[in-house]
C-alpha cells in the first residue's frame, strides 16, 4: 500500500489527524494494534477544552457531541468543606469546556473515517516495524489476519499512545527521556449508575485525600478519590467507596448521591515529556510523545493541540514543499505541553495529600487555595489555563 502519511495509532491524535489531513486533500493510512470494539469501549477521560471543542466543531465531527455533550461554565473547588466557585464565562472571557467521554470522540471519529470513505484504517494488526525514517522510503509494516503487509509513505506518525513503540525509533542520544516525574499516589475511579450530585465538577481538598466529582450523563456519574498507588480495586467495596466520596465532599452546598458502582479503576501518576517531538520523517503526537497527570484534564487536549499543529505543517508541506512548519514542530507543540505540565502538576500539588507533608505543609496548601479563590488574578489565572490557551 502506498499513501503520504502512515499513522500508527487509531487514538484521538492518529483519528483526528488523518480526518484532518483528509479535510487538506492529504492521503493517510491508519493502523492500531487495538479492536474497534476495545478503542471505542475503553472508558479514558472526558473533558473536552474549548479548543477541542472548536476542533472537533470546525472539522465537522460536531453533531453528536453537540446532541449529548454537556456545557461547562465553571468549576468548584472545595476546602476546608466549603466550596468556591471557578467563574469560566466570566474569567476566561466566555471559553469553557464541555464534558463529553474520549471513547466518544472516538466512535464519532471512527464512523467519520469509514462513512466518509476518508481512507484505510486497520484494527487488530500486530508485529508493527517502520524503516526508513532517515534514509530510503518511510516504511510501516505489519500483520494483517496473518499476512505481512506494508505502508510505504512520505512521513511516519507515531500517535501510538503511552505504550508507545515509535519513541523508541529515536536514537539513544537524539532524545531525551529523563524528563519523568512520578507522583507518590494515584486515583481510584468509578462510573456509577446515579444522579449527578452536583451541576460543576467538584475539585475537592481534604485531609484524607482529593476527590473529583465529575459526570458522563444525567444518570451516570464519573467520580475519583485519592489513593495509594499500590492499592487495589478488591480492596473497596462499594460502600466503602460511597463512605469515602462522602466523608471527603459533604457539606455545605454539596451531598454525594450514590447508586450503583458499574466499573471500578486506578489510574497512575506520570509526567513524563519527549524532546524532541520528532526524527527524519517520523513525528510523534500525543501520549506517545508526553504523559500529564490527570488532575488538570489536559492528556486528550494535548492530543488535539498536537495533531492541530502537525496537520498544518504537513499541509504547509504538500501545498508549497515548503518544511518551515515542518521543522518547527516539536517547538511549536513543546510550548504547550510544557505550560499543561505545569499546569497539571499545579493541580495537583495543589489539590493532594502528600503522605509525608506535616502540618504547616496543609496549612501552606490552603492559603494557596484561598489566594486562588479570593483573588479575581488568581482565579483567572486557573480559569483560562482549564479552559485552555486558544491555539497558535
Ligand atoms: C475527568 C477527568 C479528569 O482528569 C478531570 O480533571 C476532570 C474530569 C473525567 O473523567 O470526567
Amino acid at each position: 500500500m502506498r499513501t503520504q502519511v502512515g499513522i500508527v495509532g487509531a487514538g484521538p491524535a492518529g483519528l483526528m489527524l488523518s480526518h484532518l489531513l483528509h479535510l487538506y486533500g492529504i492521503e493517510s493510512a491508519v493502523i492500531d494494534i487495538r479492536s474497534r470494539e476495545s478503542i471505542e469501549g475503553t472508558v479514558r477521560a472526558g473533558i473536552l477544552e474549548q479548543n477541542t471543542v472548536d476542533m472537533m466543531t470546525n472539522a465537522g465531527v460536531d453533531a453528536r457531541m453537540k446532541r449529548e455533550g454537556i456545557p461547562h461554565h465553571g468549576i468548584e473547588l472545595r476546602f476546608n468543606g466549603r466550596g468556591h466557585r471557578i467563574d469560566f464565562t466570566e474569567l476566561a472571557n466566555g471559553r469553557g469546556v464541555m464534558v463529553y467521554a474520549q471513547h466518544e470522540v472516538l466512535i464519532d471519529l471512527i464512523k467519520q473515517r469509514i462513512n466518509g470513505d476518508e481512507g484505510p484504517l486497520l484494527f487488530g494488526v500486530s508485529d508493527v516495524s517502520v524503516s526508513g525514517i532517515t534514509d530510503g522510503k518511510p516504511t510501516i509494516s505489519f500483520t494483517q489476519d496473518g499476512s505481512r503487509q506494508q505502508i510505504e509513505c512520505d512521513y511516519v506518525v507515531g500517535a501510538d499512545g503511552s505504550q508507545t513503540y515509535c519513541r523508541f525509533l529515536i536514537p539513544e542520544g537524539k532524545i531525551r527521556k529523563d524528563y519523568f516525574r512520578q507522583y507518590p499516589f494515584a486515583w481510584f475511579g468509578i462510573l456509577a449508575k446515579a444522579p449527578a450530585s452536583s451541576d460543576e465538577l467538584i475539585y475537592t481538598h481534604h485531609e484524607r485525600g482529593f476527590a473529583l466529582i465529575s459526570t458522563r450523563s444525567p444518570d451516570v456519574q464519573r467520580m475519583y478519590f485519592q489513593c495509594d498507588p499500590d492499592d487495589s480495586v478488591e480492596n473497596w467495596s462499594d460502600d466503602k467507596i460511597w463512605n469515602e466520596f462522602q466523608t471527603r465532599v459533604n457539606g455545605p452546598g454539596a451531598e454525594i448521591k450514590p447508586g450503583e458502582i458499574f466499573q471500578k479503576d486506578i489510574l497512575q501518576f506520570r509526567s513524563f515529556v519527549c524532546e524532541p517531538m520528532q526524527y527524519g520523517k517520523l513525528f510523534l503526537a500525543g501520549d506517545a510523545a508526553h504523559t500529564v497527570p490527570p488532575t488538570g484534564a489536559k492528556g486528550l487536549n494535548l492530543a488535539m493541540a498536537d495533531v492541530h499543529v502537525l496537520a498544518r505543517a504537513i499541509g504547509s508541506y504538500y501545498a508549497s514543499k515548503s518544511v518551515e512548519y515542518l521543522d518547527g514542530y516539536t517547538a511549536t507543540a513543546l510550548r504547550r505541553v510544557w505550560r499543561a505540565q505545569h499546569f497539571s502538576w499545579w493541580m495537583t500539588s495543589m489539590l493532594h495529600r502528600f503522605s509525608d507533608a506535616s502540618d504547616f505543609d496543609l496549612q501552606r496548601q490552603l492559603a494557596e487555595l484561598d489566594v486562588i479563590t479570593s483573588s479575581r488574578q488568581g482565579s483567572a489565572l486557573l480559569a483560562e489555563q482549564y479552559v485552555g490557551y486558544p491555539l497558535a
